[in-house]
């Protein structure tokens, strides 16, 4: 799975370069999905379309990389001076920080864009499933529900965590599961809530993450909910409550996993995510 997801997203990123292509903002598209981060997105996608019998492989690929594209994108605009102002991300110097904020700028818009155009290209082969995936795509990235609209909500005076989380990582797991059982022709219905937990328990345990670990054992700046006074998890909950609202999200996770053919495969990985998502850090803190 992991090498259908690289092998795709290099594809994608061989469009917008070559001669005619300005280089810098070429490098920084290259510079803001390689080396990638844990891809946790288009595995989730991939591993739901398996699930649904896979039947058209160029389509779930897309569908699963569409997910990335659009997180890259939110990530290099998330760390631009206007928003959480970080110069670190996946252990390297940030997009903004390596080449400059206007091509910083440029890469998200260009990422976004890609996203939809490597969606269209596969869809063109299967146009019965093409619309629902474009909408879906587009409504987890935009507003009301969208990324857009999570970022949107750290700039007014009160907001309400669950809604916030929702929107910002929240959503972009929703298109995931539900995007994947699309692209193989399955109803989405059934996908949205095991999308929705994973989602949540990834923000919390982001949240958490941040209270607790190093620069170092994270490749970001750490301390940042605190610094830029962010709801959180662990600020709302404190670190006890925090670690317990993961685990009852996880232990719903699994149970709302639809039947299918590929049910005890997808177990596997959720439960595999579970896991990494509870290192032992995080017992250790509320021991
Ligand atoms: C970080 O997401 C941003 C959040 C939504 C918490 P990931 O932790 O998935 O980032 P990468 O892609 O692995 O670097
Ligand atoms: C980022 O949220 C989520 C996006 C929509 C980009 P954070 O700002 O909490 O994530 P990190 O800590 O920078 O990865
Ligand atoms: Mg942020
Ligand atoms: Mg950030």
């Amino acid at each position: 799975m992991p090498q259908r997801i690289e092998k795709a997203l290099a594809e994608a990123l061989a469009r917008p370069s070559g001669a005619s292509a300005p280089p810098k903002l070429a490098a920084a598209l290259q510079h803001a999905i390689f080396p990638g981060g844990a891809r946790v997105r288009p595995q989730l996608s991939l591993a739901v379309a398996e699930a649904c019998g896979d039947d058209r492989p160029a389509l779930s690929d897309a569908a699963a990389i569409s997910i990335e594209l659009i997180h890259c994108a939110s990530l290099v605009h998330d760390d631009m001076a206007c928003f959480d102002d970080a110069d670190l991300r996946r252990g390297q110097p940030t997009v903004h920080t390596r080449f400059s904020e206007p091509i910083a700028l440029l890469t998200g818009d260009a990422l976004i864009t890609l996203a939809f155009e490597v969606l269209a290209e596969a869809g063109a082969a299967s146009p019965e499933r093409l619309a629902p995936l474009i909408l879906a795509l587009a409504r987890h990235t935009g507003m009301p529900h969208g990324i857009c609209a999570g970022q949107g909500w750290e700039s007014e005076p009160t907001v309400d965590l669950s809604l916030y989380h929702r929107a910002k990582t929240g959503a972009l797991f929703v298109a995931a599961t539900t995007m994947g059982a699309q692209a193989a022709g399955a109803d989405p219905a059934p996908w949205v809530e095991l999308g929705a937990r994973i989602g949540e328990a990834f923000q919390v345990a982001d949240d958490l993450r941040d209270a607790l670990l190093s620069e170092e054992e994270l490749g970001k700046p750490v301390g940042q909910d605190a610094i830029h006074d962010r709801p959180n998890a662990v600020s709302e909950l404190g670190l006890r409550g925090a670690v317990q609202k993961l685990h009852d999200i996880l232990s719903g996770a699994i149970a709302s996993i639809p039947s299918c053919p590929g049910e005890a495969r997808l177990c596997e990985i959720v439960s595999a995510q579970a896991k990494r998502l509870t290192p032992v850090e995080f017992a250790r803190a509320v021991a």
